[in-house]
């Protein structure tokens, strides 16, 4: 008779007193696997090779931080500030991961992959769909820039590591039909790492906790730095406000 138990787990089990994730000893692992190929490994269930270690690695780094200004680390150094505890902070500033900032990476990749050429709709289909819909193409804009100069790092070393594949071809062409609309659309952040997970051929599934781990060190940074250098309670001042509300009335 099979026994039904309350979870089912493939990731980590103990085997003789040893914890072991995805069948590989974790003791070995530390001092062994770097902390990116780990990530790699604990997300996608199997070792990258070097290269593929090496494209996840530089995604990472480079979705690290992002200044002070993004709605994250607003929101993160903010409610430490009002006192509440480094968790509390940290979790607020992920909470800010929404379509429009960090949070677009496995909408992306499910677009892309439905309309990517050879099995897909292609690009013209993909900018009218879109259109037709009043929706903005996930992974597409930035605010302060017109070419992303982190989406043209990643670009370089996908080349470097044979991860220059048909999504990025495809995505380059989404680009050029977005402009035509009239705005400088430049892949973005999220956009750029939903294209090269696909290429590594990763589960859209695993897309915001991959920006998600990539960015927390960022955050604990901000409010580590917020705890030690910032007095407690953040204020806008008057002048940062415009009160269009009614004036006084009996
Ligand atoms: C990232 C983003 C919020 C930056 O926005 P922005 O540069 O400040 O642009 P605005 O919000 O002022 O929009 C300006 C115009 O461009 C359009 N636009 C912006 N991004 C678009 C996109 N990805 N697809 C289609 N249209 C887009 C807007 O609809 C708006 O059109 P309108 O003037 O006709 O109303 C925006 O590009 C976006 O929503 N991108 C899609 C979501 C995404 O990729 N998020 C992850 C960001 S790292």
């Amino acid at each position: 008779m099979t026994m039904t138990r309350a979870y089912r787990t493939a990731i980590t089990t103990h085997i003789d007193g040893k914890p072991y994730v995805y069948g590989y000893d974790l003791t070995k692992l530390a001092g062994e696997a770097s902390f990116a190929k780990s990530i790699y490994l604990i997300v996608k269930g199997e070792m990258p090779d070097k290269n593929a270690e090496a494209m996840f690695e530089a995604i990472l780094t480079i979705a690290i931080d992002h200044g002070v200004e993004p709605a994250s680390v607003v929101a993160a150094r903010n409610i430490y500030s009002g006192g509440s505890p480094v968790q509390a902070a940290v979790a607020g500033g992920i909470l800010a991961f929404g379509e429009y900032h960090g949070g677009a990476i496995e909408g992306a990749m499910e677009t892309f992959k439905t309309y990517c050429p050879p099995a897909g709709l292609g690009v013209k289909k993909l900018v009218e769909d879109f259109s037709k819909a009043g929706k903005r193409v996930l992974g597409f804009g930035h605010r302060i820039y017109e070419v992303d100069p982190r989406t043209q790092r990643l670009i370089e070393l996908a080349r470097k590591y044979g991860f220059y594949g048909k999504y990025v071809k495809f995505t380059k062409e989404v680009e050029e039909e977005l402009a035509k609309g009239g705005k400088k659309l430049p892949l973005n952040i999220d956009g750029i790492i939903a294209v090269l997970l696909l290429e590594m051929d990763f589960n859209p599934k695993v897309g915001k906790g991959i920006f998600i781990i990539a960015r927390v060190p960022g955050l604990v940074a901000h409010v580590v730095e917020e705890a030690l250098r910032e007095k407690p309670v953040r204020r806008l001042s008057e002048e940062d406000v415009e009160y269009d509300g009614p004036r006084p009335r009996k």
